[in-house]
């Protein structure tokens, strides 16, 4: 995508088509009354106010995302002008804009513009230049990704779509805007391609093929990366990753990435932990059939861990993070591993197996076990973990499980930053008792009662007294509607969470 900041006014931009915003602002008891922005109000002058005859008419009330298209014929350089409603005016926000620009992004890609040119910026909102334009360059990014490489779309096959993105910020510092636009791209780009990862069918996507990309990834933004194959998970003991993946006749993973932003640190720097099934049947205690196909997204933390690191590879922060992901399927099969089994995680602890659909909690421990080992501090996983927490957040939130105040708040925080909304759940020890086991240290499975929180105090067990947080994504790794950011499929969330924390800490 070519993206461009110019100091050309509404008027004389040569584009496609131009988006203008505008809001509404409650007028007492009375009906709501449209507001323009300042480019709205630029264009609406020029056009001889037909922009204010809609709104007075009642045809544009400026809704969050109502969108109303007006062909120029010749009055402005652009050949369209989109006018996107953005709600009421004292609401709007950065997460305003990313939506609003991608709506007007997607609809204009699908009514054939090539060259786009952005003005969403909005006086009085309490968000400076680069904040604007960040959130307009990272909306019309996230909304313009689709997924059609094995169709035989027109868009394929004609080349066509938005190309060109062009921001008017208004009387911005040029360098600030720049520096914003560098950070949406990195923010965007790596969440579509963590959205490739889990749109992948898991035929093309296998563990193999996991490592592959992680690796092509590294080597283009400058991190390390490293492969553990079956012999070394032998040697480091990672018996719950090899216990899963014993019933696949593809080879398991271990996905190691480095980045050393501050060498001189003696801090071993965060840990990034993400589960990598590329399909789970359920193993040896098979899921239904019904929606089985959404399980290719059982790698969606996975895919989050290496896209975050695609975004700290391209901007740079001055911190250590590593990246670790187990991956492999989770097959039935003669060799598959069985309810009944004892294994034996890296750290020592054994576990036995009660219901080898719960594969994720103990792939993840020998990566948390790794991670410790490493020294690496705090650790944050990412995970679809549990049908529990689509049960209690369903697809608007993600649980988060954490052993430390700070690490929680400032989770929250990131993800308040990029829209990404997390809930806190608990972690009190009246839980452990339901993963008690008779014959090995833990049980696996804690039972239907607070599934989620039950498999997060397994993985407590293998995190000693590092801070940690987990993520549990199992509710909005695919979404099966369009929104505004959001073409059904995969959503790479926590994506931009992750990175945005990192950048925080890193800054
Ligand atoms: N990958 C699933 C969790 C999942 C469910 C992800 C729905 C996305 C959507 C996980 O491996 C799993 O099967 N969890 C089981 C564990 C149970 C058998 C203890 C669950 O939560 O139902
Ligand atoms: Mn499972
Ligand atoms: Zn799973």
């Amino acid at each position: 995508m070519d993206i461009r900041v110019t100091k050309q006014t509404e008027g004389n931009i040569a584009c496609d088509a131009l988006v203008v915003g505008a809001a509404y602002e409650k007028a007492g008891q009375k009906a709501k009354s449209v507001v323009l922005s300042e480019s709205a109000r630029a264009v609406d002058q020029l056009l001889g106010g037909l922009i204010n005859e809609m709104c007075t008419d009642g045809e544009f009330k400026g809704n969050l995302n109502e969108l109303v298209t007006i062909h120029t014929m010749g009055k402005l350089a652009t050949r369209r002008v989109v006018l996107v409603g953005l709600g009421a005016q004292e609401t709007i926000s950065p997460q305003t804009l990313r939506r609003a620009s991608a709506t007007a992004a997607r609809h204009l890609q699908h009514t054939g513009a090539h060259q786009i040119a952005l003005a969403l910026q909005w006086q009085g909102s309490g968000m400076d230049a680069e904040q604007t334009a960040q959130a307009q360059i990272e909306g019309a990014l996230l909304g313009l990704y689709t997924f059609k490489k094995y169709q035989h779309s027109d868009m394929n096959v004609n080349g066509h779509g938005v190309t060109m993105i062009t921001l008017l910020p208004g009387a911005a510092d040029e360098k600030a805007v720049y520096t914003a636009i560098g950070r949406a791209t990195a923010m965007a780009e790596a969440t579509n391609f963590a959205r490739d990862l889990v749109n992948e069918p898991p035929n093309v996507l296998t563990p193999t093929e996991l490592a592959n990309r992680a690796s092509a990834m590294a080597q283009q933004f400058g991190l390390e990366c490293e492969i553990l194959d079956r012999p070394q998970m032998q040697e480091l003991g990672m018996g719950g990753l090899l216990a899963v993946s014993q019933g696949s006749a593809e080879p398991a993973k271990f996905i190691i990435l480095r980045y050393r932003g501050a060498p001189n640190s003696t801090a071993k720097g965060m840990a990034l932990v993400g589960k990598g099934i590329t399909f789970d049947t359920g193993g040896i205690s098979l899921k239904p059939a019904e929606r089985m196909q959404e399980m290719k997204g059982d790698m969606a933390g996975a895919a989050a861990v290496i896209a975050a690191m695609q975004v700290i590879g391209a901007l740079k922060p001055a911190i250590n993070v590593t990246a670790l992901v187990s991956s492999t399927e989770n097959m039935p099969g003669g060799t598959a591993y069985r309810p009944g089994d004892i294994v034996r995680i890296m750290n020592g602890k054994t576990i036995e197996i009660v219901n080898t659909d719960a594969e994720g909690r103990l792939v993840l421990a020998d990566a948390l076990s790794y991670a410790v080992r490493e020294g690496l501090s705090p650790i944050i996983d990412v995970a679809t973990l549990t049908g529990g927490i689509v049960v209690a957040l369903g697809s608007v939130m993600s649980g988060l499980f954490c052993n430390n105040q700070q690490l929680c708040d400032e989770i929250i925080a990131a993800g308040q930053a990029v829209g990404e909304k997390f809930w806190p759940m608990p972690l009190d020890d009246e839980y452990a008792e339901q993963i008690k086991s008779d014959i090995a240290d833990i049980k696996q499975t804690g039972g239907r009662p607070a599934s989620s929180v039950t498999a997060a105090k397994i993985l407590e067990h293998f995190v000693d007294d590092t801070p940690w947080a987990h993520l549990d994504i199992a509710g909005n790794d695919l979404s099966d509607t369009r929104r505004p950011y959001q073409e059904k499929g995969a959503t790479g969330v926590s994506v931009r969470t992750l990175a945005e924390l990192v950048l925080r800490r890193g800054l």
